[in-house]
């Protein structure tokens, strides 16, 4: 009976932005959800995709179905970005890719295969972790636990503590990693310690799932951002992904993505690729056309794809500056704290450490507007704001 549907909670995240919309304080401030704003904080189409949109245009192309696994060219793209193009894996087709609706679609379509094909398998989530984690693979009855990831003490890594939880984790069991620039505390391990979780989950027979929704967002650099994926393939490890366009094309809305499995044995990748065809067919069918046709546009083609890389930087590097300003104001008003964290922490994101209450108060007295856990999405900042935003940190961290 309808009358008994009880109400779900606000998204952690996506909420925040109904809140914000909903708000008439004219100071008001969004740092809730993760995506890319200019100096005026208005939402950014990048150059290359107009670009893109008008070759595409210009061809009149029709609007038919895709198929299941999507646009070829838009999977090989995809694959080239994360793996770089002229991977072996790649020549000998051990790659399964299945183009979907951004993060959240393919690490639901991974999630879903997870829940057919390795029955009773525990997914292991850092702690904390992107809020939706614990959605897709709760909602698809998968069981998931945390590991050790941030020391609030350091504001870094706990790397012996997620060492531990995963040395203890069953064989078999999946472990869910950020490709980079970790959301939501923006700390990812170092090389060595790549090395070491890629030994790890060799020796413990630990499946790798990377989230991969940041290329060329962490460093302004695609290849140096998908060192982590590429590590664990060089290692000969089998690997998921799930790649998002969401941030580093700004196709938020477009839902681009895709859902990849790098394996050892091409008739495998043939049959994952089948299977995983059966689950997106009844998820959502076949997946949208026109942002699958940017993205290709603009990796396929060698000009584009060389001013999307400056365009990517020229984002990258807008989020390190008010990184730098802000730290330099929280410095100058609040001497006595060490805020250094904010420009050691790469990617979107600034964990701030801040309590919920400590939250509520940025929002409630100031209208800044953040999720709970403390996380503030610097790709929402100006650099006229910083002042405001680093009185209201301090007001709410002294009270
Ligand atoms: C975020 O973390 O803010 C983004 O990934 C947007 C989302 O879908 O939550």
């Amino acid at each position: 009976r309808f009358a008994d549907v009880a109400q779900a909670p606000p998204d952690p995240i996506l909420g925040v932005s109904e809140a914000f919309k909903a708000s008439t304080d004219p100071n008001k401030l969004n740092l809730g959800v993760g995506a890319y704003r200019d100096e005026q904080l208005k939402p950014v189409v990048l150059s290359v995709v107009k670009k893109a949109e008008s070759k595409i245009f210009s061809r009149n192309e029709n609007k038919e179905y895709l198929t299941i696994e999507g646009l070829d060219a838009f999977r090989k793209a995809t694959v080239d970005l994360l793996l770089g193009g002229d991977h072996p894996a790649i020549k000998e087709g051990r790659v399964a890719v299945v183009q979907s609706l951004s993060g959240t679609g393919s690490l639901r379509v991974g999630a879903a295969f997870i829940a057919r094909f390795m029955k009773g398998a525990t997914v292991y989530l850092s702690n904390p972790t992107w809020g939706n984690h614990r959605n897709i693979f709760g909602d698809e009855g998968v069981e998931w636990k945390y590991y050790r990831y941030f020391d609030a003490d350091t504001v870094g890594l706990d790397f012996r503590g997620m060492v531990q939880d995963l040395q203890a984790a069953p064989p078999g069991s999946v472990v869910v990693l950020h490709g980079c620039a970790h959301n939501p505390t923006g700390i990812d391990p170092t090389k060595d310690q790549w090395a070491a979780i890629a030994d790890l989950c060799k020796e413990r027979n630990l499946m790798p799932f990377f989230d991969v929704a940041y290329q060329g967002f962490a460093t302004g650099d695609l290849d140096k951002d998908a060192y982590a994926p590429r590590l664990f393939v060089e290692k000969g490890l089998e690997i998921v992904v799930s790649q998002s366009y969401s941030k580093n094309l700004g196709l938020y809305g477009e839902r681009v993505g895709a859902l990849v499995m790098v394996l050892n044995d091409k008739e495998a990748a043939t049959r994952c690729l089948s299977q995983l065809k059966r689950l997106a067919r009844a998820l959502y069918s076949n997946p949208p056309t026109h942002g699958a046709r940017i993205a290709a546009e603009v990796v396929n083609d060698k000009e584009l794809f060389e001013e999307w890389k400056g365009e990517m930087r020229g984002m990258a590097g807008r989020i390190e500056r008010v990184r730098g300003e802000l730290q330099r104001s929280l410095e100058s008003k609040y001497p006595s704290k060490d805020w250094s964290f904010i420009t050691k922490q790469i990617g979107m994101f600034s964990f701030t450490g801040l309590t919920p209450a400590q939250v509520d108060n940025m929002t409630n007295k100031h209208a800044i507007f953040m999720t709970r856990d403390g996380r503030i999405s610097l790709a929402g900042l100006n650099s006229a704001k910083v002042d405001y935003l680093a009185e209201a940190i301090v007001d709410s961290v002294r009270n």
